[in-house]
């Protein structure tokens, strides 16, 4: 397989730091480039990051340490000359972030991206690799839009679905999922936090994520939406209705999932359709897809955030306690690594999904 030189935007962050760690000896990608906000430019990445490394058990890698930090706003041309694309994640808003990878693309540099702001944008594919990768096919639209012959923006879902809609999708043929509740249990690195920077989440549990039930709603429909001329258009079922709470976890979001389908299926069905749900990550071998995409749980008190978010390097879902339910047809519990299949892990296979097919070249 070729090596492609990459860039890290926002490599200061939680998501950035966690990108570093997974780049660092990645087979195809090479972290060449790490950009930051003018705070963080012209330091050493040892020195910009300083306390906020955020992994007690794992130090910031040795090729990375003294790479000087580039200002990811007005460094566009020179990260763009010097990369084959970039892994961005900044917090900005997002007007700003809108237009930065808008930026990078029309620079001819390739965006995947962990912000929300493009994912609304119709030809903007916003992809789980094991779901919807048909839709990188738009990117061929949305670069006729913007003018380029390279550049352009991918996206990553929200963290808070990755475990629920991985679940529901292979039950969504057979037996059509017609609604979901969903209440999730979602961890501080979601917001960029440790528990140093978020003390008052010790002993508490804060009901409120801003966007974030909007997004789990929302964002599962495009997902499931289909490939239109020029755009993705978003499919209109099933309904999700979803409550977001953040509880004193340091990493993974559990979710607790309601349904209700159109043909209810057995147990067995549902357990059968999850362990046989494998996609194009598996099929294609890529370096980060898990072998076993879902993994069900047979033990009452399981998954556990704590026990279970690093399952095949925190790139596979745990699900466990399905059962049927009073009101809806059936029940279950689910669990992703935030930060791992749900932003840094998921970009990177999004990533070498991209370049299996090309798209980089
Ligand atoms: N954490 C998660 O689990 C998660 C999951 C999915 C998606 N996301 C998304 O990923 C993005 C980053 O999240 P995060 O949790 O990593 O945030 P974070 O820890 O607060 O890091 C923010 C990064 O953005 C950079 N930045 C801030 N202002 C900037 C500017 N004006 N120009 C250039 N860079 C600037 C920061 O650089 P300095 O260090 O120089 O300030 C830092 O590298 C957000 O859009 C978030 O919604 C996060």
């Amino acid at each position: 397989m070729k090596q492609y030189n990459v860039g890290i935007i926002g490599a200061t962050g939680m998501v950035g730091q966690r990108f570093a760690l997974l780049l660092a000896d990645h087979p195809w990608f090479k972290v060449k480039v790490l950009a930051a906000s003018p705070r963080s430019a012209g330091k050493t990445y040892e020195e910009a990051v300083g306390k906020r490394w955020a992994f007690r058990d794992a130090p910031i890698p040795e090729n990375l340490k003294d790479i000087v930090i580039k200002d990811a706003t007005a460094d566009v041309d020179e990260i763009a000359s010097q990369v084959d694309f970039v892994f961005c994640a900044v917090d900005m808003k997002k007007d700003e972030i809108k237009a930065l990878e808008e930026r990078y693309a029309k620079a001819e540099c390739p965006v995947v991206s962990n912000n929300s702001a493009n994912r609304g944008t119709p030809d903007v594919p916003m992809v789980v690799p094991e779901i919807n990768p048909e839709h990188i096919e738009i990117i061929k639209a949305q670069r006729e839009r913007l003018g380029t012959k390279r550049g352009f923006i991918a996206v990553k879902s929200n963290c808070s679905l990755q475990s629920y809609v991985p679940a529901l999708n292979p039950l969504m043929k057979d037996f059509g999922v017609k609604e979901a509740f969903v209440c999730t249990y979602q961890a501080i690195s979601g917001a960029g936090k440790t528990f140093e920077t978020m003390p008052q989440i010790i002993d508490n549990v804060i009901p409120y994520i801003g966007g974030e039930e909007e997004k789990s709603e929302q964002e599962p429909l495009k997902i499931w939406g289909h490939i239109e001329e020029d755009r993705i258009v978003n499919a209109t079922s099933p309904r999700i209705s979803a409550q977001c709470l953040r509880v004193p976890v340091s990493d993974g979001h559990m979710a607790a999932i309601f349904v209700k389908f159109e043909k209810k299926p057995t147990k067995e069905q549902i357990l059968e359709a999850w362990k046989n749900f494998s996609g194009v990550p598996q099929e294609l071998s890529l370096p980060s897809a898990p072998k076993q995409f879902i993994n069900y749980f047979e033990e009452d008190d399981r998954p556990q955030t704590k026990l279970d978010r690093m399952l095949e390097g925190g790139m596979a879902v745990s699900v466990g306690r399905l059962r049927e339910d009073l009101i809806f047809d059936y029940k279950f519990v689910c669990l992703s690594h935030n930060t791992l299949r749900g932003a840094a892990g998921g970009a990177v296979l999004m990533a070498e999904l991209l370049a299996a097919k090309g798209y980089f070249d």
